[in-house]
Protein backbone atom coordinates (compact mmCIF):
# COMPACT_ATOMS: atom_id res chain seq x y z
CA UNK A 1 0.00 0.00 0.00
CA UNK A 2 0.87 3.26 -1.11
CA UNK A 3 1.37 6.12 1.89
CA UNK A 4 -0.83 9.08 0.34
CA UNK A 5 -1.24 12.73 1.30
CA UNK A 6 -3.32 15.71 -0.02
CA UNK A 7 -2.02 19.30 0.23
CA UNK A 8 -4.14 22.14 -0.23
CA UNK A 9 -4.95 25.67 0.25
CA UNK A 10 -7.91 26.93 -1.20
CA UNK A 11 -9.28 30.84 -0.56
CA UNK A 12 -12.95 30.70 -1.30
CA UNK A 13 -13.51 27.36 -0.84
CA UNK A 14 -13.51 25.30 -4.70
CA UNK A 15 -9.97 23.89 -4.51
CA UNK A 16 -11.21 22.41 -1.17
CA UNK A 17 -13.70 20.69 -2.41
CA UNK A 18 -12.01 18.45 -5.22
CA UNK A 19 -9.25 18.23 -2.58
CA UNK A 20 -12.28 16.14 -0.27
CA UNK A 21 -13.33 14.55 -2.95
CA UNK A 22 -9.89 13.29 -4.02
CA UNK A 23 -9.92 12.69 -0.42
CA UNK A 24 -13.20 10.15 -0.88
CA UNK A 25 -11.22 7.99 -3.35
CA UNK A 26 -8.47 7.74 -1.82
CA UNK A 27 -8.99 7.61 1.70
CA UNK A 28 -5.40 9.47 1.79
CA UNK A 29 -4.35 12.08 5.06
CA UNK A 30 -5.69 15.28 3.95
CA UNK A 31 -3.60 18.71 5.10
CA UNK A 32 -4.73 22.24 4.68
CA UNK A 33 -2.03 24.99 3.90
CA UNK A 34 -2.37 28.14 5.72
CA UNK A 35 -0.71 30.91 5.92
CA UNK A 36 -0.09 32.86 9.44
CA UNK A 37 -1.46 36.03 7.82
CA UNK A 38 -5.15 35.71 6.25
CA UNK A 39 -5.68 36.46 3.06
CA UNK A 40 -7.45 39.96 3.00
CA UNK A 41 -11.52 38.93 1.88
CA UNK A 42 -12.23 42.00 -0.36
CA UNK A 43 -11.49 40.37 -3.90
CA UNK A 44 -9.48 43.43 -5.31
CA UNK A 45 -7.54 43.45 -2.65
CA UNK A 46 -6.68 40.01 -2.67
CA UNK A 47 -6.42 40.03 -6.47
CA UNK A 48 -3.93 42.94 -6.25
CA UNK A 49 -1.56 41.43 -3.27
CA UNK A 50 -1.44 38.55 -4.78
CA UNK A 51 -0.17 39.87 -8.23
CA UNK A 52 2.32 41.88 -5.71
CA UNK A 53 3.18 38.40 -4.12
CA UNK A 54 3.93 36.52 -7.63
CA UNK A 55 6.28 39.30 -8.71
CA UNK A 56 8.24 39.30 -5.84
CA UNK A 57 8.21 35.46 -5.73
CA UNK A 58 7.31 36.10 -1.80
CA UNK A 59 6.82 32.84 -0.08
CA UNK A 60 4.10 33.20 3.04
CA UNK A 61 4.93 31.81 6.52
CA UNK A 62 2.86 29.02 6.98
CA UNK A 63 0.45 28.69 10.09
CA UNK A 64 0.17 24.95 10.13
CA UNK A 65 3.17 22.22 10.39
CA UNK A 66 3.07 18.87 8.74
CA UNK A 67 4.79 16.17 11.17
CA UNK A 68 6.12 13.83 9.13
CA UNK A 69 6.06 14.07 5.17
CA UNK A 70 8.83 11.41 4.46
CA UNK A 71 6.20 8.43 5.21
CA UNK A 72 4.39 9.43 2.17
CA UNK A 73 4.86 8.20 -1.25
CA UNK A 74 2.49 9.89 -3.23
CA UNK A 75 1.74 14.00 -2.47
CA UNK A 76 -1.31 15.19 -3.93
CA UNK A 77 -0.91 18.99 -3.80
CA UNK A 78 -3.70 21.24 -4.82
CA UNK A 79 -4.11 25.25 -5.09
CA UNK A 80 -6.09 28.21 -6.78
CA UNK A 81 -4.24 29.58 -10.39
CA UNK A 82 -3.44 32.87 -8.63
CA UNK A 83 -1.88 35.46 -11.68
CA UNK A 84 -1.84 31.94 -13.94
CA UNK A 85 0.49 30.60 -11.72
CA UNK A 86 -0.11 28.34 -7.91
CA UNK A 87 -0.81 30.96 -5.02
CA UNK A 88 1.84 32.33 -3.40
CA UNK A 89 1.27 29.57 0.51
CA UNK A 90 1.24 26.92 -2.12
CA UNK A 91 5.08 27.66 -2.91
CA UNK A 92 5.99 28.18 0.72
CA UNK A 93 4.54 24.51 1.15
CA UNK A 94 6.88 23.20 -2.03
CA UNK A 95 9.79 25.16 -0.44
CA UNK A 96 9.76 24.22 3.14
CA UNK A 97 9.00 20.56 2.47
CA UNK A 98 11.51 17.79 1.10
CA UNK A 99 9.51 15.97 -1.65
CA UNK A 100 12.46 14.90 -2.87
CA UNK A 101 11.99 11.21 -5.05
CA UNK A 102 7.98 11.62 -4.27
CA UNK A 103 5.16 11.49 -6.59
CA UNK A 104 3.98 14.64 -6.97
CA UNK A 105 0.71 15.22 -8.45
CA UNK A 106 -0.54 18.31 -8.64
CA UNK A 107 -4.08 19.41 -8.82
CA UNK A 108 -5.84 22.97 -9.63
CA UNK A 109 -8.83 25.07 -9.89
CA UNK A 110 -9.13 28.37 -11.92
CA UNK A 111 -12.12 30.94 -12.91
CA UNK A 112 -11.51 29.82 -16.61
CA UNK A 113 -7.69 30.42 -17.64
CA UNK A 114 -7.11 27.26 -17.41
CA UNK A 115 -3.86 25.93 -15.86
CA UNK A 116 -1.52 28.79 -17.46
CA UNK A 117 1.49 28.09 -16.18
CA UNK A 118 0.91 26.57 -12.76
CA UNK A 119 2.15 23.07 -13.31
CA UNK A 120 5.21 23.87 -15.16
CA UNK A 121 6.15 25.58 -11.99
CA UNK A 122 5.49 22.39 -9.88
CA UNK A 123 7.88 21.14 -12.06
CA UNK A 124 10.46 23.74 -12.23
CA UNK A 125 10.36 24.17 -8.35
CA UNK A 126 10.34 20.71 -8.03
CA UNK A 127 13.34 19.45 -10.07
CA UNK A 128 13.69 16.13 -7.40
CA UNK A 129 10.08 14.91 -7.80
CA UNK A 130 8.26 13.31 -10.29
CA UNK A 131 5.51 15.38 -10.82
CA UNK A 132 2.86 13.92 -13.01
CA UNK A 133 0.65 15.33 -15.16
CA UNK A 134 -1.68 17.66 -13.77
CA UNK A 135 -5.52 18.40 -13.38
CA UNK A 136 -6.74 21.27 -14.12
CA UNK A 137 -11.09 22.03 -13.26
CA UNK A 138 -13.20 24.86 -13.40
CA UNK A 139 -13.81 26.40 -10.23
CA UNK A 140 -17.50 25.44 -9.81
CA UNK A 141 -18.11 21.66 -10.19
CA UNK A 142 -20.22 19.72 -12.82
CA UNK A 143 -21.42 16.39 -13.81
CA UNK A 144 -18.33 15.88 -15.36
CA UNK A 145 -16.03 16.78 -12.47
CA UNK A 146 -15.88 12.87 -10.44
CA UNK A 147 -15.00 11.37 -13.64
CA UNK A 148 -12.84 13.54 -14.85
CA UNK A 149 -10.85 13.18 -10.94
CA UNK A 150 -11.23 9.26 -11.21
CA UNK A 151 -10.19 8.92 -14.57
CA UNK A 152 -6.71 11.23 -13.02
CA UNK A 153 -6.52 9.22 -9.99
CA UNK A 154 -6.14 5.73 -11.61
CA UNK A 155 -2.79 5.86 -13.14
CA UNK A 156 -1.31 7.32 -10.28
CA UNK A 157 -2.60 5.08 -7.86
CA UNK A 158 -1.12 2.34 -10.06
CA UNK A 159 2.19 3.44 -10.43
C1 LIG B 1 -5.76 36.55 -6.60
C2 LIG B 1 -6.50 35.75 -7.62
C3 LIG B 1 -5.92 35.54 -8.86
C4 LIG B 1 -6.58 34.74 -9.81
N1 LIG B 1 -5.96 34.50 -11.01
C5 LIG B 1 -6.57 33.70 -11.91
C6 LIG B 1 -5.93 33.39 -13.16
O1 LIG B 1 -4.81 33.83 -13.45
N2 LIG B 1 -6.61 32.58 -14.02
C7 LIG B 1 -7.83 32.05 -13.74
O2 LIG B 1 -8.39 31.33 -14.56
N3 LIG B 1 -8.45 32.31 -12.55
C8 LIG B 1 -7.85 33.10 -11.63
N4 LIG B 1 -8.47 33.35 -10.43
C9 LIG B 1 -9.71 32.61 -10.09
C10 LIG B 1 -9.42 31.42 -9.15
O3 LIG B 1 -8.37 30.62 -9.68
C11 LIG B 1 -10.63 30.50 -8.96
O4 LIG B 1 -11.73 31.23 -8.51
C12 LIG B 1 -10.31 29.34 -8.00
O5 LIG B 1 -11.26 28.31 -8.17
C13 LIG B 1 -10.32 29.78 -6.55
O6 LIG B 1 -10.02 28.66 -5.74
P1 LIG B 1 -10.33 28.62 -4.17
O7 LIG B 1 -11.83 28.77 -4.00
O8 LIG B 1 -9.87 27.26 -3.75
O9 LIG B 1 -9.56 29.72 -3.52
C14 LIG B 1 -7.85 34.16 -9.51
C15 LIG B 1 -8.42 34.43 -8.26
C16 LIG B 1 -7.76 35.21 -7.32
C17 LIG B 1 -8.40 35.44 -6.00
Amino acid sequence: MKNILIAYYSHSGNTKKIAEKIQEKTNADIFRIEPVKKYPNDYRELVNLAQKEKLANFHPELKSKLDDISKYDIIFIGTPVWWYTMASPVRTFIKEYNLENKIVAPFCTHGGGGEASTFEEFSKFLPKSRVINGLSLYETPDNKTDEKIEEWIKPILNN
